[in-house]
């Protein structure tokens, strides 16, 4: 993008994003005199010196001194780069993206706002249906005995569907809207007789984007039968397991509460919400994906799961709380008693009691090892050393000696057996695992490769820094990801700025990859790389056709970002060793050698037990 495209793309996205509006959405302002006032949302405070000025379209807090335009707004309030920010108000004012994209991609921008505006469209339409017409009297009586008052059903735009075939349909005709275009929506069908509407007498729940956009609807049945709930399908604004439920009405009680509650359902959400519990958020009833964990952890780093109690349910649960663990989240489990769903505890015990059921909640540790006792239910000494032996890897997951010691001398008190006996097992276990490292990790490189060894494809490696690494150096396999797919490349782009690549020659691949990115065949043929990357384009492309393994995207550039940690690390070390005795610069630099190792514990925990 050149210089002066990029200043007019970002005066478009202000002039798109009014300030008041956007800051009106995280903290509630009050208008004195020319401006607005209200509590600072970036510290503590108990009188309002948070400014903002629709005139100047800037904002400051006399209070802490935080100020800027709306851009330096989202970047604090969402925690994003600039560029990020840019991007989040952009698709918040539906600004097209001045990006050297290819016409495909310019299309596909295109649609995605229209589907946007037809969403808006049919969320005014359901909420005029439930709350202005005879035809949604008896959704809101259904939304009154289940306790959802109007005041809520408000806040989160809920409507009512018509029991009619064609309520939506007729809408968009009236407003000349192509109806095979809508489709893609998801909101319309089309049948033999001509198009139909998929939601028809359903209480409708409007789910958006964390920008408060509306990109998918569920809805629900007002009585008994199947399906209870019906989502939309898969669209090119929404997939499942990519959104929560509530997040943009939750997202500022999360960062300021400082974690976030998980609950499953849309009636529990609305529940909690609604009895005070502003930080919760619903997984619309599958395993949480490690998009929703990517999400919620732009706010915080703890979360609280509270899922029913029965035991599928925690087995289905037990693979998205790993997903948030390794998303950097800090979890805690809390179980509904049997029967119960956090919108039926509240209305049968009320607030106090699911304030009481949140601070009950245990570590993920604890909640693994009280599932295992559940499920096993160990009497015999062979069934507790079984229990035992499926605990070993848990305790792996724990970097921390005095937390694992802790967790062993539970383990041993619930069995009923010695620690002596819990702590000589776990020695065992962790002698095999480092043993089995080496072996193993040659193993999985050569597996799916069908006996040809993947190290005959590769060239002898050359001297120096163009020295080319196994085919599993996180480098190269970025770059095999980046061939595979193209929004591979974008993806990476982001994933990986600030970060020095250390072979050249994979350095300049990859420029070449972002320079040609604008080719509609992906990879790009070959007669678009120079001579001398040719080889290592050809080498790269014939392990992806071997289907040696990928490795996933995003542990590849945690891979690299690691290494760079760890450069940086040995950098300083060097440089420490070179300072003199006492001098301010050592101390300085043993600060900065400190602060990087919390760092690189703190976004690596690793199992440094098996080391
Ligand atoms: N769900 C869904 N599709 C279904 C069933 C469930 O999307 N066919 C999702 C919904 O988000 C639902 C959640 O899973 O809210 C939990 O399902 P369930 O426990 O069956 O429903 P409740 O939320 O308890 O619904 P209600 O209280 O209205 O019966
Ligand atoms: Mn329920």
């Amino acid at each position: 993008m050149d210089r002066l495209k990029e200043e007019e793309f970002i005066e478009e996205v202000k002039a798109g994003n009014e300030i008041t509006s956007v800051i009106g959405e995280y903290v509630s302002l009050r208008k004195r005199g020319g401006s607005f006032i209200g509590l600072c949302p970036f510290h503590q405070e108990k009188t309002p010196s948070f400014n903002v000025n629709p005139e100047k379209q800037f904002f400051y807090c006399f209070g802490c001194g935080t100020g800027g335009d709306v851009i330096n707004f989202v970047m604090r309030i969402e925690n994003l780069t600039f560029l990020e920010a840019l991007n989040w108000l952009a698709e918040r004012a539906g600004v097209p993206l001045p990006r050297r994209e290819t016409p495909a991609e310019q299309r596909a921008q295109k649609e995605r706002e229209w589907l946007f505006r037809l969403h808006k469209l049919a969320t005014l339409y359901y909420r005029r249906i439930l709350t202005g017409t005879p035809a949604g009297k008896k959704a809101c009586a259904y939304l009154e005995e289940r306790g959802i008052t109007p005041a809520t059903a408000g806040e989160f735009l809920l409507g009512y569907a018509p029991d009619s075939w064609t309520g939506l349909v007729d809408l968009f005709q009236k407003k000349n809207l192509s109806l095979q275009a809508a489709e893609k929506s998801g909101l319309i069908l089309r049948g033999e007789k001509g198009y139909y509407d998929r939601f028809r007498d359903r209480l409708l729940f409007p789910i958006s984007n964390p920008q408060g956009r509306v990109v998918a609807f569920g809805g629900r049945l007002l009585g008994e039968g199947v399906p209870k709930y019906l989502n939309s399908p898969e669209t090119p604004l929404f997939s499942k397991g990519r959104y929560l439920y509530g997040l943009f009405q939750a997202k500022e009680a999360i960062r300021k509460e400082g974690k976030a509650v998980v609950v499953e359902g849309y009636m529990d959400l609305l529940q909690a919400h609604q009895a005070g519990f502003k930080n919760v958020v619903a997984a619309l009833g599958t395993a949480l994906t490690r998009d929703q964990a990517k999400a919620l952890r732009r706010y915080t780093e703890h979360a609280v799961i509270a899922f029913d109690a029965d035991l599928a349910g925690q087995a289905a649960a037990m693979r998205g709380l790993d997903i948030l663990k390794e998303s950097g989240l800090q979890v805690q489990v809390t179980t509904l008693p049997p029967g119960e769903d956090p919108d039926s505890l509240l209305r049968k015990e009320g607030p106090e009691a699911f304030r009481q059921l949140l601070e009950a909640s245990k570590d993920l540790f604890t909640f693994k090892l009280d599932y295992l006792l559940e499920k096993e239910k160990p009497g015999t000494l062979e069934q507790k050393a079984r229990v035992v032996e499926a605990i070993l890897p848990l305790l792996a997951e724990e970097e921390n000696m005095v937390v694992r010691e802790g967790y062993i001398r539970r383990v041993a008190a619930r069995l009923e057996v010695s620690e002596e006996a819990v702590f000589t097992e776990w020695r065992k276990y962790a002698r095999a695992q480092r043993k089995k490292k080496q072996p193993l990790d040659i193993k999985r490189k050569s597996r799916n490769t069908n006996d040809i060894t993947h190290t005959a494809a590769l060239p002898p490696a050359g001297p120096g820094k163009m020295e080319r690494k196994t085919s599993s150096h996180p480098e190269r396999e970025v770059l095999r990801l980046c061939l595979q797919e193209k929004k591979n490349l974008e993806r990476i782009k982001e994933a990986l700025s600030g970060i020095e690549w250390t072979v050249e020659e994979y350095r300049l691949l990859f420029i070449r990859l972002l320079e040609v990115r604008a080719t509609e065949s992906w990879p790009p043929p070959a007669s678009l790389f120079p001579a001398e990357l040719r080889s290592l384009y050809s080498e790269l492309q014939a392990e992806n056709e071997l289907g040696l393994p990928p490795g996933d995207l995003d542990g590849c550039c945690r891979r690299l970002h690691q290494l760079q940690l760890r450069r940086e690390i040995w950098q300083i070390q060097r440089e420490v060793a070179a300072a003199a005795e006492d001098s301010p610069e050592l101390h300085e630099k043993l600060a900065r050698l400190n602060k990087l190792h919390r760092r690189l514990r703190e976004e690596f925990p690793t199992f440094s037990g098996l080391r």
